[in-house]
């Protein structure tokens, strides 16, 4: 998202300005999971995450202001949400305000962007978000969700925040909604600030950096998850022994050793550190009392397949293909696997072999980039 075309748009109709913006889902690989601080939304580890292309599941967002609208507004895929019984709603919204404010009273700008006779730190605001993929069935809405609710109100309101400062804002929505304000490879520094100053999101790398790289998304169940990411990782810091020592001894180290993986192209170590990491999260899921099961049967049969996949050995030569596929899952079934373009088609072959058709449809409709490659070769479905 580029931050230096920000603008509202004058509709011209009493007085209305309006932006809209499509934010992408992100997928961790190393999982944020437990906050030390719930109202800031801070965490208790570090975490790391790639954002999919904005062409593939994403949250659209436009958001309009008026002088005639008497209170604020949210519409959800066509529900209206109550906007003033939510406190992240509230809190993202309070806090781009009041940057906007800022604008407004600061006198050498005054005259520029925000003038008196556009106070729209004072006009109610009307907002429209659709997700174009299942909502809250692990598959990240909430971190496109806030994170276009945040763009798109930095962009109504003129704000000359950089996207670091934007992270933090769309940080009080949802915790993963601050790695989807950049593209690429995007960490979210955790932080140890009792503030929250210190705990933002950066680009570790972009996109282009490692253009082969593809996230294939497998629906395996579009069903609203049982038990929320919110409550699920507070019930999980407050009963799981195991965590301690993940948040301590584990991350650390894990989240190093992939951000070299990364930034040396070494698809082996990034694929075995997210499926581990993967793992250790629904292992610590387990380890709460009561324990949480995201996953269910399928998921476990991906899992499976991807090491079968992965331990597969060349026909002629005998020797190991290497990793070449990693899975990993959120607070939900559905899984997502990470493999380089040269592998896809194999691995969507295998994949649809294993489930039923109605389930490969899945795919063209959650991936179409990768369901283009593979619909290119002689072989497909
Ligand atoms: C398993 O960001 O949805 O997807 O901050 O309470 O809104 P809140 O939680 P949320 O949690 C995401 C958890 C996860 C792992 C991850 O995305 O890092």
């Amino acid at each position: 998202m580029d931050s230096t075309k920000r603008a509202s748009i004058y509709t011209g109709k009493n007085e209305e300005y309006e932006a809209s913006v499509t934010s992408p889902v992100n997928i961790a690989v190393i999982k944020y999971w437990g906050k030390r601080d719930s109202d800031l939304i801070l965490p208790t580890n570090s975490s790391l995450s790639c954002t999919l292309s904005q062409d593939d599941l994403h949250t659209k967002t436009t958001i309009r202001a008026s002088r005639l609208f008497e209170a604020d507004r949210l519409w959800l895929n066509g529900v209206e949400e109550q906007v003033a019984t939510s406190k992240r709603l509230s809190n993202c919204i309070a806090q781009a305000r009041a940057f906007r404010k800022e604008l407004e009273t600061n006198s050498q700008v005054v005259e520029t962007i925000a003038t008196k006779e556009r106070p729209l730190s004072e006009w109610k605001l009307h907002i429209i978000s659709e997700n174009n993929f299942p909502t809250a069935a692990g598959l990240a809405s909430s971190a496109s969700g806030y994170a276009a609710l945040v763009q798109a109100l930095a962009n109504l309101f003129e704000l000359t925040l950089d996207q670091t400062e934007l992270s933090k804002i769309s940080r009080l929505g949802s915790g993963s909604a601050c790695r989807s304000m950049f593209g690429g490879f995007v960490e979210w520094r955790g932080g140890e600030s009792p503030s929250g100053e210190d705990s933002y999101a950066y680009c570790v790398a972009p996109q282009s950096h490692w253009p082969s790289m593809h996230a294939l998304v497998l629906v395996v169940s579009d069903d609203k998850k049982g038990t929320s990411s919110t409550s699920g990782m507070s019930t999980t810091v407050n009963t799981s022994t195991l965590f301690a020592e993940r948040v301590k001894s584990i991350v650390p180290k894990r989240l190093q050793k992939i951000k070299e993986a990364i930034l040396s192209h070494d698809f082996s170590t990034f694929a075995e550190i997210t499926m581990q990491d993967s793992n250790q999260f629904h292992a610590v899921c387990m380890d709460t009392y009561p324990p949480i099961f995201y996953m269910n049967n399928t998921s476990k049969a991906i899992v499976h397949l991807v090491h079968l996949f992965n331990s597969q050995l060349h026909p002629e030569t005998n020797a190991p293909k290497g990793i070449r596929a990693a899975y990993t899952f959120d607070a939900g079934p559905n899984a997502v696997i990470y493999a380089e373009e040269q592998h896809i088609k194999e691995l969507v072959q295998l994949i649809s072999y294993f489930f039923p058709p109605a389930k490969a449809q899945s795919f063209r409709a959650y991936f179409p980039d990768a369901y283009k490659i593979f619909e290119s070769s002689d072989d497909h479905l």
